[in-house]
């Protein structure tokens, strides 16, 4: 980790979920939650951010907070972001002027119905670069350095009805992002949804588990499979801290 990159300690740094109130988001800021982080759940209308906020907060008995998807992004230091791929540019511009510096987690998977289950990446190679691409555009539109961004990816291959439950979820979470410190701090979010998040390498390498998730679809479909997952085999060593 460079000496300039926070120091991220997973059970207290505020984490918003952008677009939290829907399947993904919901499901990795409950685990997030229950697992003692501070979670700020974001969504287009500050009102029903609020009430999945509520629930969350009486399960786990602790406030959650809530709020528009800018507000939420202010408030955080890790901004998650989960929405589908049509909403993804709008989405990233709405909260482009509060994320500079903080790290941003894509989980967009670039699906384009109705052909969900063929890859169909964008033309930038992957959504994550493209999320990357998007915020960097709206940073210099508005006079600010466009190298701020801390963008990484994460959680495509995951099944959000599996990850809603309290039960182990048979698969590996692959961390992209071209800064190492950055995947580090979301290894550790992925830690603490009770996954094993694994390096994956530089941003544009989230491609491969982008297209991966269409693959899985039409395994689900093939296999009559409830989410199918993904898991590195091989006798995995950790690597030696960076
Ligand atoms: N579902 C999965 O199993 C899964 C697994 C891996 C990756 N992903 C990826 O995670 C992202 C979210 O997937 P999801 O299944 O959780 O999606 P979702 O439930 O359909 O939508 C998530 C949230 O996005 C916001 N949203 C929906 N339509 C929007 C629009 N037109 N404009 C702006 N915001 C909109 C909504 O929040 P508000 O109405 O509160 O603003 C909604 O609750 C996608 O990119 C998907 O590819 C999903």
């Amino acid at each position: 980790m460079s000496s300039t990159a926070p120091s991220y300690d997973a059970t207290q740094t505020p984490v918003a979920v952008i677009g939290g109130t829907g399947y993904l988001g919901a499901a990795i800021a409950r685990r997030l939650a229950r697992a003692g982080a501070p979670v700020i759940i974001g969504s287009r209308d500050a009102a029903k951010a609020a009430a999945a906020a509520a629930t969350l907060a009486a399960e786990c008995g602790r406030p959650i907070g809530s709020g528009t998807n800018a507000d939420a992004a202010r408030a955080a230091d890790i901004v998650i972001l989960t929405v589908p791929f049509a909403s993804q540019e709008a989405t990233l511009r709405d909260i482009a002027g509060v994320v500079t510096g903080k790290i941003v987690v894509d989980t967009t998977v670039p699906l384009m119905p109705p052909k969900v289950m063929r890859v169909q990446l964008p033309e930038e190679g992957s959504a994550a670069v493209r999320a990357q691409r998007i915020l960097e555009e709206a940073l210099r539109a508005d006079g600010a350095p466009g190298d701020g961004v801390r963008m990484t990816s994460a959680f495509h291959n995951v099944a959000a009805h599996k990850l809603a439950t309290d039960d182990p979820v048979d698969c590996d979470v692959l961390v992209f992002g071209d800064e190492r410190a950055a995947r580090e701090a979301v290894l550790r979010l992925v830690d603490l949804c009770g996954l094993r998040g694994l390096h994956g390498g530089a941003l544009a390498n989230s491609a491969a588990a982008e297209a991966l998730t269409s693959v899985l679809i039409f395994v689900n479909k093939t296999y009559a499979a409830d989410g199918a997952g993904l898991r590195i085999t091989g006798g995995l060593t950790p690597p030696a801290a960076g």
